[in-house]
């Protein structure tokens, strides 16, 4: 293939993977825009393979490569769990950094094309920066993988003077850069890539270390940004336009989304970069004594159905427990049955809601809930008032009021669902347990809330079966 050719490939696929993002903005347009991506990869690959940059010697090897890592890919996709994307999400985004380092250091061993003056000099330095950053997303995500597992434990770890161990290692890395730059070639470079490699390392790993609770989300979208500008830094190594611009497009998306993120559970973005400087680490555990602080009043499944039936406005509130639970289903049969009935049924959706961005509106696409009446939370706050009956099904820190109401809460700034102020509120869980931030949830407590202990699944069976008798 030309290498014309490659190019116009290449802007083809460039623009196949705006329209994909394009298209992902929006529940009703996400698998038109999967497809976009699918179709725009399948082309940069084909473009890539056959263009001048790869000899025929070269193709076996690839192909080999594309058969290993596609099944293993296919494998873990098949076999992961909604509720376990996150760690999947993070332990790709580990890939992309490793890859960047693994590309900086073929470059700079590569000695077929001599660099010269201005030249030599860039070409350094985007190794440099390549293997930088690619260092810090494959550790940084190692770890974010682990926490998302439970494989370490998701408390912030607070080295003392950690943010003066951060900026001494940032000075010696700029140091070593220096010489990395200057030096002609050789062991010298060589030793001061491998200095900044193990710094960038370790730094990516002390910067999650500091991260807890709440912030998570967070890391994994900033990581993945992270990822994004690696990959970019890889596509000026080998000079591949369209790398560059996939991967600016995965740093800028990627940023944005956390700074949403941030704005949506008042985490400060810099402060999170920075490895929890300014928030105490996140979020740590949880309600002051670990006792709870009043007394609950449960309801039974027909007790609800009661309520639900007599209910003019009903709010559903989804959380992670819906997503353990895979009540999703069932969630989707009690809605359709009230509609029937002639009830104004909505979902109140928090945009942390669940483990990963748009958890629960996956969900409930795949219930095929229809998309009109799945609300974000800052359309749905104002109408609690007027609002029956609000269901909370597996949600907790989403709708603590201790974010509003208690300024020492660990939570407290995050917007929540105000789901207290409606005539009456339920919340579905299994016990007393609190949420992923750690923190006791006052709701549980108001004369106008009710709890329904069980599983989410089991408990709406029975609700179901109940509004049906
Ligand atoms: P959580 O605060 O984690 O609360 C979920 C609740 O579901 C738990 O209190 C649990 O109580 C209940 N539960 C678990 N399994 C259940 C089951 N089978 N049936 C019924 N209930 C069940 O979830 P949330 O309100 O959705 O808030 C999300 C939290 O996760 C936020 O703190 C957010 O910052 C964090 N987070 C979000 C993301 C993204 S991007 N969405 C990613 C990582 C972390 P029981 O054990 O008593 O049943």
């Amino acid at each position: 293939m030309s290498a014309s050719l490659v190019t116009v490939c290449y802007i083809g696929a460039t623009i196949l993977f705006i329209l994909s993002l394009g298209g992902l903005s929006n529940p009703e347009t996400s698998r038109r825009g999967n497809y976009f991506g699918m179709v725009g990869m399948a082309l940069a690959v084909v473009a890539t393979v056959f263009g001048p940059q790869v000899t025929w010697g070269g193709v076996p090897w690839i192909i080999i490569a594309m058969t290993i890592g596609g099944s293993v890919g296919l494998y873990a996709a098949r076999k992961v769990q909604m509720t376990q994307m996150p760690e999947l999400v993070a332990l790709m985004h580990s890939l992309v950094g490793l890859a960047a380092c693994l590309v900086g250091f073929a470059s700079y061993a590569d000695t077929s094309i001599t660099y010269t003056g201005v030249e030599k000099t860039i070409h350094e330095v985007e190794i440099y920066i390549g293997i930088l950053i690619g260092a810090i997303t494959f550790s940084g995500s190692l770890i974010a993988f682990g926490k998302l597992s439970a494989k370490i434990d998701g408390k912030p770890l607070l080295l003392p003077a950690r943010h003066w161990m951060n900026l001494a290692g940032l000075l010696v890395v700029i140091w070593v850069g220096n010489i990395f730059v200057n030096v002609e070639s050789g062991g010298a470079g060589a030793f001061a890539l491998i200095v900044m490699t193990i710094i960038a390392l370790a730094f990516g790993v002390h910067m999650v270390m500091a991260i807890g609770g709440a912030d998570m989300p967070v890391v994994v979208s900033m990581l993945n940004s992270y990822s994004g500008w690696a990959a970019a830094a890889t596509g000026f190594m080998l000079s591949n336009d369209l790398l560059i611009v996939t991967g600016a497009l995965v740093g800028s998306s990627g940023a944005i989304l956390s700074y949403i993120m941030c704005r949506a559970m008042n985490r400060n973005f810099i402060s999170v970069i920075a490895g929890g400087f300014g928030t105490g680490g996140g979020t740590v555990a949880a309600a002051a004594d670990g006792q709870p602080a009043g007394e609950v009043t449960p309801i039974s499944a027909q007790e609800t159905a009661d309520l639900l039936k007599e209910a003019k406005n009903v709010v559903i509130v989804p959380g992670y427990g819906m997503a353990v639970a895979q009540a999703q289903h069932t969630v989707y049969e009690i809605t359709k049955h009230l509609r029937e009935k002639g009830v104004n049924i909505r979902f109140g959706i928090h945009p942390v809601a669940g483990r990963m961005p748009g958890h629960m509106n996956v969900l409930l696409a795949e219930a095929k809930v229809p998309y009109d009446i799945v609300m974000e939370m800052d359309e749905v706050n104002d109408d609690f008032p007027e609002t029956d009956v609000s269901m909370v099904i597996g949600a907790n820190d989403i709708v603590n009021p201790a974010a509003q109401e208690d300024p020492n809460s660990p939570i407290a700034g995050m917007p929540v669902l105000e789901v207290w102020k409606a005539k009456t509120s339920i919340v579905m869980k299994r016990s007393m347990a609190s949420g992923y931030a750690g923190v006791d949830n006052p709701l549980f407590y108001k004369d106008n809330n009710r709890m329904l202990f069980g599983d989410a699944k089991k408990m709406l069976d029975e609700v179901l079966t109940a509004l049906k008798s």
